[in-house]
């Protein structure tokens, strides 16, 4: 720790303490969060809970675009938790398509966390997997909310099989979910068969089906989760739907505006998600109007709405920065509680502003 004057009347003001500045890698956040599914979904749960009280800050994320590299991208997401997490922080995480045919992950992060006394940065975590598992735990934590009134499924389909998907079917079954059936669909037959690979390696009861169309996985399935990274809509046929699935639209821009026209309409910020051309925001865009949105997952945790059992229902989360804090805070904590903080030692320096 180290103790500065914290104003410029030095002689007479407290002296504040700064937190040591700490780097976690991946390995240390791995540590922390497998197998403590549950716990996480939980605290999920509690950060949309306090986003939805309003004790939260979540500006709009701001997206670095190459114009000689149109598929790239870096987004910032800056955000303030407040309840009793209360942390600031960003996370800066690039998105390079091209990088898996070299082998290496399309996704790449740093989260930072800031002390919201001083503002001043304490920690700088490795963030895919911080990112990935907030997300996973955000779809488990929706499909236990929006299964409640209707019949719980028990033929899951995965529609696009990289990272994301295996995390959500770890929190999926991480939080007791069981399928009889489980449906896996990708362009490339190299990842489903990968997927498929995975799954029964981690021991899932319930037959595996690798579905050649897109057609036949959402048919045969009470609930799709869609973690593709298509650019813009390539499922358009609202009779797929028929049979009322629940819809985890993780990936947001893979139905066309007459599906999502045809269901219930759940999102994570309404304010958020209506942006970016996701599949949510070409319907405003086509409609003009947002009363195809029934509210929020918070809105449906806190009993202000109650989706219908006898529409598809579609989940589309942007993503908030605020479950990237609850997340990072706690594997923070987990880092330190076990004695395993990196602290790099003078990163601030020349503190002393007045000599
Ligand atoms: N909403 C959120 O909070 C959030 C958070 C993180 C990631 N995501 C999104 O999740 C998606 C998946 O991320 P990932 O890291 O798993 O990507 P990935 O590249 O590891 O996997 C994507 C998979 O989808 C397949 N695919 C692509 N287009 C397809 C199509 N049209 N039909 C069927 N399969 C298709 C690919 O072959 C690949 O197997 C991305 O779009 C990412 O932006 C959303």
């Amino acid at each position: 720790m180290t103790a500065i004057p914290s104003a410029a009347n030095s002689a007479s003001a407290e002296p504040i303490t700064l937190p040591p500045f700490a780097v976690i890698s991946g390995a240390q956040v791995r540590q922390a969060l497998s197998g403590r599914e549950s716990r996480i979904v939980e605290l999920v749960e509690d950060a949309y809970r306090v986003h939805g009280t309003g004790d939260s800050v979540n500006p709009p994320s701001y997206f670095l675009r190459f114009p000689d590299r149109p598929a790239d991208r870096i987004i910032a997401l800056p955000a303030c938790l407040g309840g009793q997490t209360n942390v600031a922080g960003l996370k800066w995480i690039s998105s390079y398509p091209g990088n898996v045919a070299a082998g290496i992950p399309r996704a790449s992060a740093v989260l930072i966390l800031n002390d919201p006394e001083t503002g001043y940065p304490f920690a700088c975590l490795e963030s895919s997997i911080i990112s990935a598992t907030r997300t996973a735990a955000s779809a488990a934590l929706a499909a236990g909310w929006l299964s409640r009134d209707r019949q719980r499924p028990r033929r899951v389909g995965f529609f696009g099989v990289g990272l994301i998907a295996r995390y959500i079917h770890t929190f999926l079954a991480g939080t007791g979910w069981t399928f009889d059936e489980i449906g896996v669909h990708d362009l490339r037959p190299d990842n489903a068969a990968g997927f498929r690979g995975y799954l029964e390696q981690s021991g899932v009861t319930g037959r595996i089906s690798v579905h050649e169309t897109a057609e036949h996985l959402i048919r045969s399935s009470d609930l799709v989760v869609f973690a593709t990274i298509a650019g813009q809509p390539h499922v358009h046929d609202p009779s797929w739907f028929a049979h009322n699935p629940l819809v985890l639209h993780i990936s947001l821009r893979d139905l066309a505006p007459e599906i999502l026209l045809a269901s219930t309409n759940i999102v994570d910020d309404i304010d958020h998600c209506l942006k970016a051309d996701t599949s949510p925001h070409l319907v405003e865009q086509r409609t003009g109007t947002r009363d195809f949105l029934l509210g929020t997952l918070d809105d449906v945790i806190s009993a202000r709405v109650t989706p219908p059992a006898d529409r598809p229902l579609i989940f589309s989360p942007f993503g908030l920065g605020v479950l990237d804090l609850a997340v990072g805070t706690f594997v923070y904590d987990q880092v330190s509680n076990a004695g395993g903080l990196q602290i790099i030692e003078d990163f601030f320096h020349d503190l002393r502003r007045y000599g």
